[in-house]
C-alpha cells in the first residue's frame, strides 16, 4: 500500500455534531492514503452515524461503549491508545473540546486521547457562537499549548441555526493533511496487527439488510436473423458477484441476466432477457413498486449492452449469398433513462415528473480500452451516482477473468483506483459504496444543506 499513510495506524475519534456523516468519507480518504484505521464513535455520534459503514470501511470493529470490551476482550480505548500514530477528533464538539481540557474520560474518543502519547489532531465543528465563547476558547487553548494538540480552526459558512458564522468542519483533505503534518517522519509506532484493534470480517453481513438491489448482467444480443445475432464478450462473472455479495449483505436481489456462462445463486429472482429492447422493459417494470414508490434502491448495471442493433431482423433465416451488409441503429440508453426517471427528468432534463422516492443509487459500469480518460464524462452523460470503470485490454482484467482492476469513480469528482482484485472483492468494495450511499442517502433528510452544530449533551 502506498500513501502519505501508509503503515500507519489512525484511531478516528467522532462526537455528536451533526457534520458526523462527513467522518465516513474521511475515513475513506485516510484509507485512501494508506492508513488502517479504528473508528471511534461517542454515543451521540451514534445518534447521526451508525456504526456499520464505518466498521465495514475500517475493517475493524467500532468502539461505541467506554465500559465494553473489544470482540476479543482486550480494552478499546488503550488497544488503540497504544497502537494508533496518531488520533483525530473529527468533527469534534464543544462538548469534547470542554471535557478534553478538563482531562474528563467518559466516552470512548476523550479515553482514547487520554491515554495515547500519539498526536492528536482536533478537526473542530459547532454553532458559530459557541465556537467564540471564552470557554471554547480557553478548551481550545490549554488543547494547543497544554497538551500540544494540532486544533485546526473551522470553516466560515451556514451552519446549523441557519446562521452564518465560523464553525464548519474543516474540509476533509485539509484535516488529512494536518494528520500527516502531525506524523512528521516518525517511524510507524506499532506495525504488528496483533497489537492493533481486531480485525472483524464479517461486517459487512447485513448491511444491505432490507435493501432491493437491481443487477443487469451478461452481453445483451440483437437478432440479425432467427439464428444469428451481434453479441459481445461479457460472460457476467462480474455482475454475479454482485448479486452474491448483495444477498450475503442482506439484500433482497433482482438479477436482470442477457446472456451469460454463469449460474446465479437459487436466493436471487432472475429475470431471463436477450435483447437490449427486453432488458430495458424488464427493468422499466422494476423501476416502481407497487406503493408507488421506488421500486428498488440501488440498480447496479454490470450488463454489456449492445450499442447497435440491426434496423429490420429478418424473420427467415438470410442465405449465405455473396455477402450481407447490415444497416444498424443505436440502443436505447437504458441506464441513461433509468438515471433520468430516478430523478423525475424528462428527456430534454426538464423537471416535469415527479423523481422516485427514495431516489435509488445507479451504478454503471464501462468497459474501456486504453485510458479511463473517458470515464469521468461518461458518468455524468449517464446521471450515475458511481461508475466503475475498467481496462478490459488489461491481462487480468475484464471478461471471463476470475480478476479485475478497476476504479471507481463518484459523482461528487472523487475517483478511486482499486489494485487488482477478486470479482467478488471488488463487488463488496463496491456495495460498501452503495450501502454508504444509501446510508447518507436516508440520513441527507436532515442534513442537507450541510451545516454543523454541536448538540452534544452537557
Ligand atoms: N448501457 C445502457 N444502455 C446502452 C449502453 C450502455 O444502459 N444502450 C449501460 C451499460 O450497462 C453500462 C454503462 O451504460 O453500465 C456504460 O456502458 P458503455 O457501453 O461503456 O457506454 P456507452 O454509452 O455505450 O458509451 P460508449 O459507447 O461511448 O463507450
Amino acid at each position: 500500500m502506498t500513501g502519505r499513510l501508509a503503515g500507519r495506524l489512525i484511531g478516528l475519534g467522532v462526537t455528536g455534531s451533526i457534520a458526523a456523516y462527513k467522518a465516513v468519507e474521511l475515513l475513506r480518504l485516510l484509507r485512501a492514503e494508506g492508513a488502517d484505521v479504528a473508528v471511534m464513535l461517542t454515543p451521540a455520534a451514534t445518534r447521526f452515524v451508525g456504526p456499520l459503514s464505518f466498521a465495514a470501511l475500517s475493517r475493524h470493529p467500532v468502539e461505541t461503549e467506554l465500559l465494553e470490551l473489544m470482540t476479543d476482550g482486550r480494552i478499546g480505548h488503550i488497544v488503540v491508545g497504544d497502537s494508533a500514530d496518531a488520533i483525530v477528533v473529527a468533527p469534534a464538539t464543544a462538548h469534547f473540546l470542554g471535557s478534553m481540557a478538563a482531562g474528563l474520560a467518559n466516552d470512548v474518543v476523550t479515553a482514547t486521547c487520554l491515554a495515547t502519547s500519539a498526536p492528536v489532531i482536533v478537526a473542530p465543528a459547532m454553532d458559530g457562537d459557541m465556537w467564540t465563547h471564552p470557554a471554547t476558547r480557553a478548551n481550545v487553548a490549554r488543547l494547543r499549548e497544554g497538551f500540544g494538540y494540532t486544533v485546526l480552526d473551522p470553516n466560515a459558512g451556514p451552519l446549523a441555526s441557519g446562521q452564518s458564522g465560523v464553525g464548519r468542519l474543516p474540509e476533509l483533505p485539509q484535516i488529512v493533511d494536518a494528520v500527516v503534518a502531525a506524523l512528521g517522519g516518525r517511524a510507524v509506532r506499532s506495525p504488528d496487527p496483533a497489537t492493533r484493534p481486531p480485525i472483524v470480517a464479517a461486517v459487512r453481513d447485513a448491511d444491505l439488510d432490507g435493501r432491493h438491489v437491481v443487477v443487469t448482467l451478461g452481453g445483451t444480443r440483437e437478432s440479425i436473423d432467427p439464428v444469428r445475432f451481434i453479441g459481445n464478450r461479457s460472460t457476467g462473472r462480474m455482475g454475479a458477484a454482485v448479486v452474491q455479495a448483495a444477498l450475503d449483505r442482506g439484500a433482497r436481489v433482482t438479477a436482470i441476466v442477457a446472456s451469460a456462462e454463469v449460474a446465479l445463486p437459487p436466493d436471487a429472482g432472475v429475470v431471463h432477457v436477450e435483447s437490449t429492447a427486453e432488458l430495458r422493459a424488464a427493468l422499466l417494470r422494476q423501476t416502481h413498486a407497487p406503493d408507488a414508490g421506488a421500486g428498488f434502491d440501488a440498480l447496479v448495471m454490470a450488463a454489456a449492452v449492445a450499442d447497435f442493433r440491426p434496423i429490420r431482423p429478418a424473420e427467415t433465416k438470410l442465405e449465405r449469398g455473396s455477402g450481407l451488409s447490415l444497416e444498424l441503429e443505436p440502443t436505447p440508453d437504458v441506464l441513461a433513462e433509468i438515471g433520468r426517471i430516478a430523478r423525475g427528468l424528462d428527456s430534454e432534463g426538464g423537471h416535469t415528473r415527479e423523481p422516485l422516492r427514495p431516489v435509488p443509487i445507479i451504478v454503471a459500469f464501462a468497459a474501456e480500452t486504453g485510458s479511463l480518460d473517458r470515464a469521468e464524462d461518461k458518468l455524468r452523460r449517464k446521471g450515475a451516482d458511481l461508475l466503475v470503470a475498467n481496462d478490459v485490454a488489461e491481462a487480468g482484467s475484464g471478461f471471463g477473468t476470475a480478476t479485475n482492476r478497476v476504479s471507481i469513480l463518484a459523482a461528487d469528482g472523487s475517483r478511486e483506483d482499486l489494485p487488482m482484485l477478486s470479482k467478488r472483492e471488488v463487488a463488496d468494495r463496491l456495495l460498501d459504496r452503495v450501502a454508504m450511499a444509501l446510508d447518507e442517502r436516508d440520513a441527507g433528510i436532515q442534513t442537507e444543506p450541510t451545516p454543523e452544530r454541536s448538540p452534544e449533551p452537557a
